[in-house]
């Protein structure tokens, strides 16, 4: 198990919807189409799968998915998503509740979706280069691991090293009017290590005014490019392409992404 013991999307199940609310982008599934190219069908490999934003559509595409998330309630939202897919897709699907940290990963793959800063959701490094060490593992020879993270080198961004306490992530409004409100405080950080620590909480208040409250703590370490390169290189795999956006534009020092595109030898 990860050190952040509490998941902060395991909180309560309404917190998946307000997920889908904000995350509504698909560049990156489109650069991934690109990617994949006329390889089809793939055995697709998605680690913190979430509600399917990734998956889904490449499910509709041809390809075998099979996710796992650690949130039960991310995937029963992804569930209810594959029922509104043509049934030939909803066949193709597979979701399983389980940590990624200590469990191990299903084998057998063509390739491994690392998207969505989902390396952000661990504590350590270490936890971090594990999860490449798992992708390794999962890819049949030849296949192909995808790393999409932001993009900060050196020490931690000053962005990340505000004090005092502001709106969290998630906060919003359920269809059934359900309030979810969150805050997050920083509170320690070691800026040459890139690490972080916040205090997180979360409150959904139900319309029949029944409250469900969580407050936790939590760290991250942003990865940087030169370890996440150096971590695949490490666990077999060759960097085939870096780009700087999901738009597939080339990385540069000021880029705002870093997304590897790396084959297993
Ligand atoms: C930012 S969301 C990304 C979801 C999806 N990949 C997307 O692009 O929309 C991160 C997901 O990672 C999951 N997660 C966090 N820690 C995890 C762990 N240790 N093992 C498995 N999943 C985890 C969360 O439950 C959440 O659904």
């Amino acid at each position: 198990m990860s050190q952040n013991k509490t998941n902060i999307y395991d909180i309560e199940p309404h917190l998946a919807e307000v997920y889908d609310q904000s995350e509504i982008y698909q560049d990156d599934v489109e650069l991934i189409r690109d990617l994949i190219g006329d390889r089809k069908p793939l055995r697709i490999l998605e680690p913190f799968c979430g509600t399917g934003r990734i998956l889904l559509p490449l499910a509709v595409d041809g390809h075998q998915l099979y996710g796992f998330d650690q949130a039960k309630g991310m995937l029963d939202r992804a569930r209810m998503k594959v029922g509104q897919l043509p049934a030939e897709a909803q066949q193709r699907v597979t979701l399983t509740v389980a940590d990624a940290i200590g469990t191990p990963w299903p084998r057998g793959f063509d390739l491994v979706i690392l998207g969505c800063n989902c390396l952000y959701e661990l504590a350590t490094p270490e936890e971090q280069e594990r999860c490449i060490i798992s992708a390794a593992g999962s890819l049949n020879p030849g296949g192909y691991v995808y790393v999409d993270n932001d993009h900060m080198e050196g020490e931690l961004a000053r962005s990340w090293r505000r004090p005092g306490v502001a709106q969290g992530f998630p906060t919003g409004n359920c269809a059934d009017d359900t309030r979810v409100e969150s805050y997050i405080e920083t509170i320690w950080w070691d800026a040459p290590r890139r690490l972080v620590r916040f205090r997180r909480g979360t409150r959904v208040t139900l319309p029949d005014g029944t409250i469900v409250e969580k407050e936790y703590f939590q760290q991250k370490h942003p990865v940087s490019t030169l370890e996440v390169w150096t971590w695949l290189e490490k666990h077999g795999f060759m960097v085939r392409h870096l780009f700087g956006d999901r738009m597939g534009s080339p990385y540069t020092d000021i880029s705002g992404r870093a997304i590897f595109w790396a084959k297993k030898d």
